[in-house]
């Protein structure tokens, strides 16, 4: 049966390269049933429609949704990214942001091979807080972090389970706990007693800032990281960075209960400045299509689409999206 994918191409470069992902694809000879639904900046401009709860109630019914990229300067910055992005985040419950992390760092020979595990539903995304005498000299703005239980042990265990997975079965926490002690403590706590129940797995804790070294000196320590929804923002922008490029770097909105649909979205934005030129690296969005793959139960043709992705050059965004489609078809 073909899949029901939702495709949201949205701004900038994301409809372009969400269209290499598509045609690698299916020349994966993986059998799509795609609707693509006119959201983002374009949209919103036209007829204010960011995301009606109509809208996300169509996307309940689909097996996946693919997403290119949202934001764009016409609309002022945050009004598309929380409006669509995050309101999927949270209403679809997708908890977990997977992002995987293959490359050799600069300075290294050896290439890396790990994967951050972010919450993707509490933290200081949540919007908790507000402000008092805006302009004033007096102006006060308060923004909360929001942590539950249920919330950090539901990411944690995500994390554990897969690290049953990988040869290495190793986790790291990654907080700041000797700062943010309230969510830091709870987080920790959490940990401790998750990975009791996983005892040949080994375990590790990294404050944010040291992880940002490591990150870039000494990537080869980690095999699966799990942090909050900021930190794991933060970091897995620096996980591209040392990984090939942030236009390599693919990600997973995961609802692992399957309650819905999950997402799947490249870790870049919509780089208005390259957008509409052919020049935009598909990569990543055709790795986060073999995300999407995986989860769909399509693991051997995300695996052939993972090993066309190697060294497939530069070039055109089409171009570069032929040649992986080409090495796909073979
Ligand atoms: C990401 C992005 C989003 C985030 C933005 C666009 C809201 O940076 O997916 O990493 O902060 O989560
Ligand atoms: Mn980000």
């Amino acid at each position: 049966m073909a899949h029901k994918i939702a495709v949201i191409g949205g701004d900038g470069i994301g409809p372009e390269v969400t269209a290499e992902a598509i045609k690698v694809m299916e020349a994966a000879g993986v059998e799509l049933d795609t609707t693509d639904f006119e959201l983002g900046g374009a949209r919103y401009l036209r007829d204010g429609e960011i995301l009606s709860d109509e809208t996300l109630d169509e996307l309940r019914a689909y097996d996946a949704i693919l997403l290119g990229a949202v934001g764009t300067p016409d609309v002022p910055p945050g009004v598309i990214e929380r409006g669509l992005l995050l309101k999927m985040r949270f209403e679809l419950d997708l908890y977990v942001n997977q992002r995987p992390f293959v490359g050799t760092a600069p300075g290294h020979d050896e290439a890396h091979d790990f994967v951050v595990i972010r919450e993707n539903t509490e933290g200081p995304y949540v919007g908790e807080g507000g402000v008092l005498r805006k302009g004033t000299p007096n102006e006060v703005a308060t923004q909360g972090s929001v942590n539950t239980r249920m919330g950090v042990e539901r990411c944690i265990r995500y994390a554990f389970e897969l690290a049953q997975t990988r040869h290495r079965k190793h986790v790291t926490l990654v907080h700041k706990t000797n700062v943010l002690t309230f969510a830091g403590d709870l987080w920790q706590r959490t940990f401790d007693e998750v990975a009791a129940e996983y005892p040949d797995t080994g375990i590790a804790y990294n404050h944010v800032d040291a992880a940002c070294i490591y990150f870039v000196q000494d990537p080869h320590r980690y095999d699966v990281v799990v942090t909050d929804n900021l930190f794991g923002d933060i970091l897995t922008d620096l996980g591209g960075a040392v990984s090939g490029g942030i236009g390599l770097a693919s990600s997973a909105n995961l609802n692992p209960s399957r309650t819905g649909p999950s997402m799947f979205e490249p870790v870049h934005g919509s780089a208005p400045d390259i957008a509409g030129k052919n020049l935009a690296n598909p990569t990543a969005a055709v790795l986060s299509a073999a995300l999407m793959l995986d989860f769909l139960g399509e693991s051997d043709a995300a695996t052939r689409i993972r090993s066309a992705c190697d060294d497939a050059g530069s070039g055109s965004t089409t171009d570069i999206g032929d040649t992986i489609a080409a090495r796909v078809r073979d």
